[in-house]
């Protein structure tokens, strides 16, 4: 058992009959919908979910785990995620994936948002091994690429692997990769990219955080806001 693994499962203990459960997306998420549909199987738990996105949203049908509409829902118990950076303060990097908008309206949402990590995935400063993700409103970009740039901000839109095409998100976003030169940290750089109109959601996820779990070396570490 790999340490994504091994949090994942880990994570899902967390989980208890009755509940509404958020399912993040990536290969750690994977993991922790297995399990549930293991526990839902052999333990008999009982338990609804919402996905994050398409890719999660079919795993747990696949599974057989009652899915619910994201629209339908007024809140969830707990929402568990992977994340690309996790900075000591517990602000979070996303998005590296397609479905920033659900995967924030869940974090906020949820009474508990758990995020499941190794140990690759702690850095110091947020932005340090990745460019903070931005989906713009596609008429948009290019002022919301200046209003970037005036805050120290300097990047392109995401372009699809062979480079035919321009990345499109699950919201019908582009998505603006960005670095920044300046030393702004997570949750400085959170606030001054919450004041750029024409930003339909960016990657830092400052504040939702209620605790990280960390797999690394056979064990698994606990960090609770
Ligand atoms: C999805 O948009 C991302 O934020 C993922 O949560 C992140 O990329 C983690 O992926 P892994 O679990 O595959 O490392």
């Amino acid at each position: 058992m790999n340490d994504k693994q091994r949090v994942a499962h880990y994570a899902a203990q967390q989980v208890q009959n009755g509940m509404v459960v958020g399912l993040g997306t990536g290969s750690t998420a994977n993991f922790f919908i297995e399990e549930l549909a293991r526990r839902q199987s052999e333990e008999n738990l009982k338990f609804k979910v919402v996905s994050s996105s398409v890719v999660s949203a079919n795993k747990a049908k696949q599974l057989g785990l009652a899915l619910l509409g994201i629209e339908h829902i007024d809140g969830l118990d707990l929402y568990v995620d992977g994340a690309d950076e996790v900075a000591p303060d517990l602000t979070l990097l996303k998005g590296r994936g397609y479905d920033l908008v659900r995967e924030k309206l869940l974090a906020k949402a949820a009474d508990s948002f758990l995020v499941l990590i190794d140990a690759s995935k702690r850095v110091k400063r947020i932005g340090e091994n990745f460019p903070i993700p931005i989906e713009v409103s596609p008429f948009a970009w290019r002022l919301v690429q200046r209003s970037v740039a005036a805050i120290g901000g300097h990047g392109n839109l995401r372009q699809t692997p062979n480079q035919d095409g321009l990345v499109v998100t699950s919201h019908g976003s582009l998505v603006l990769d960005v670095a920044f030169e300046s030393n702004l940290d997570g949750k400085a750089l959170n606030e001054r990219l919450n004041a750029i109109p024409g930003i339909v959601e960016h990657g830092i996820f400052s504040g939702l955080t209620r605790a990280v779990f960390c797999g690394h070396d056979g064990k698994v570490d606990e960090q609770w806001a």
